[in-house]
């Protein structure tokens, strides 16, 4: 048993010391945020993440776990103390480290005994080091301490079961005892550990990111090429992704990659690139590309409807992906604003998001139900893929709706059987879309 501090009970936070206080540990959860500790106090969370609640109530309940505004609270008994608040854009596409600055300075004015510093906010290479001399400037009088890079790889919505069985994790330090000391308080979620250097492991964070964005970007980019040319990229995914070097993951086309990390981070990663001479121009395509694909539901749109002004359009999902109310970066909710500023009258549902979004797009009407957007809809596009959605009867739909114009922006339906439904219906990267190849000889049209 340890005793930690978590400095942040955002996605991240919250997460990390629900996770550490079930293995064991006795933790302390500090935010500065008021309402925030209130609600956890009193048990509500203030996120929406599959299974956090009940383990945040049995773990309060035994008496591990606790939530305070107070620093001296929080590190009075603490050994460990983990950093975990938002790193987010900055005005060039840098990462904003005020956060951390602020929790590093408090953390060192707090202190009163010897403490590992652990960073889990993504944070660009060389933050490690200059929390390390943030704290040393901060103390009033010199107390030991070493800082150590453990970023975080979960996923919203699968959050608590990546805390608990992760890929791997990685702990980056100059003190490899304090790195070992943290790689120790991971050893019962028993996943494969590397210790190397800070810079090493903050990068490793970024790369991954990055690579999974690239990925996406890839598909994304294939399925414009599939829908020219009569191939579906469900099926070139798939048989891509039966080759072991290529695996099956993160290939699904869709409406471009959102969140509060990838986007973020692909920038500051290209940021850092640029800051040190060298150009990014990967970096760069993956965003042009994921930019590109949430113009390309708006223009399948206008292909099916011409003018989009006075349409009504629903948009089914608005977080940015399933099993989350998080609504940062969300492609559903960009289109659903570049809807409104063409003129569309635009509905949207979405089964646990809609409160966060409503507070961005208060022209949307949001609606209780899936049926109620088709309601005498011009057209819908699904934008977040939902269980819900997976299943929905288009035949009803179908029937409600003043014009059957569906655009599946995460290809849940399938498109013959779209067709059969009376839907003018189109995927991303699948169901032959119009212009392009003559089967015959080969020779492309336009
Ligand atoms: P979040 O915005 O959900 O939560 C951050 C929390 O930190 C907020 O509750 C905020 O009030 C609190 N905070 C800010 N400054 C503080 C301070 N000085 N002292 C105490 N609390 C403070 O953020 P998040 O999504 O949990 O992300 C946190 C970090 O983890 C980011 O760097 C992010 O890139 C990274 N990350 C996020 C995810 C994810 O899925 N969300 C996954 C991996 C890594
Ligand atoms: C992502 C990473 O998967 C985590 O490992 C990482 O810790 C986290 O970012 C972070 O640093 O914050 P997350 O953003 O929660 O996690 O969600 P993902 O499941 O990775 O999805 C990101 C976006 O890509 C979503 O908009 C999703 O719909 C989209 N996506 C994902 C696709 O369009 N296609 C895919 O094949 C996979």
């Amino acid at each position: 048993m340890k005793h930690i501090c978590v400095i942040g009970t955002g996605y991240v936070g919250l997460v990390t010391a629900t996770g550490f206080s079930d293995l064991g540990n006795h933790v302390v959860g500090v935010d500065i945020n008021p309402e925030r500790i209130e609600q956890l106090k009193q048990g509500i969370m203030p996120i929406y993440e599959p299974g956090l609640d009940e383990l945040v109530d049995r773990n309060m309940r035994a008496g591990r776990l606790r939530f305070t505004t107070s620093y001296e609270e929080g590190l009075e008994e603490a050994e460990f103390v983990f950093i975990s608040v938002g790193t987010p854009e900055g005005v060039d596409g840098e990462a904003d480290l005020k956060y951390v600055r602020a929790a590093a300075e408090t953390i060192a004015k707090t202190m009163k005994r010897k403490l590992i510093v652990i960073n889990k906010s993504t944070v660009p290479v060389g933050t490690g080091d200059w929390v390390s001399d943030i704290i040393t400037r901060a103390q009033p009088e010199p107390i030991p301490f070493a800082v150590v890079s453990c970023p975080e790889f979960l996923r919203e919505g699968a959050a608590v079961s990546d805390f608990m069985n992760p890929d791997r994790n990685v702990f980056g330090s100059l003190d490899r005892a304090a790195a070992e000391a943290v790689a120790e308080l991971y050893a019962p979620v028993k996943s494969p550990a590397l210790i190397t250097d800070i810079r090493t492991a903050e990068m490793i964070k970024y790369a991954s990111n990055a690579f999974l964005a690239t990925r996406i970007s890839f598909i994304n980019e294939i399925s414009i090429m599939c829908e020219k040319l009569g191939a579906d990229v469900i099926e070139v995914a798939r048989g891509m992704g039966l080759d072991k070097r290529i695996g099956p993951q993160f290939l699904q086309a869709g409406v471009g990659f959102g969140g509060s990390c990838f986007p973020k981070d692909v920038k500051a990663l290209a940021y850092m690139a640029q800051t040190y001479g060298t150009h990014p121009q990967l970096l760069n395509a993956v965003m042009e590309v994921n930019d590109f694909q949430r113009k390309h539901i708006l223009l399948k749109l206008s292909d099916l409807l011409g003018s989009l002004q006075e349409c009504v359009i629903g948009v089914l999902g608005l977080a940015f992906k399933e099993n989350t109310d998080d609504v940062r970066e969300s492609p559903a909710v960009s289109i659903a604003r570049q809807l409104v500023n063409r003129g569309a009258i635009v509905r949207a549902y979405d089964p646990v998001a809609m409160e966060n979004a409503a507070r961005m797009l208060p022209e949307v009407e949001m609606m209780e139900s899936a049926y109620a957007v088709a309601e005498g809809a011009d057209a819908i596009v699904i934008a977040t893929p939902w269980n819900e959605f997976k299943q929905l009867s288009m035949a009803r739909l179908h029937d409600i709706m003043r014009q059957p114009n569906l655009v599946d922006g995460r290809n849940l339906y399938d498109p013959d059987m779209m067709q059969e439904l009376g839907f003018n219906y189109r995927a991303v990267g699948r169901g032959f879309q119009g212009q392009g190849v003559n089967h015959n000889n080969g020779e492309h049209s336009s």
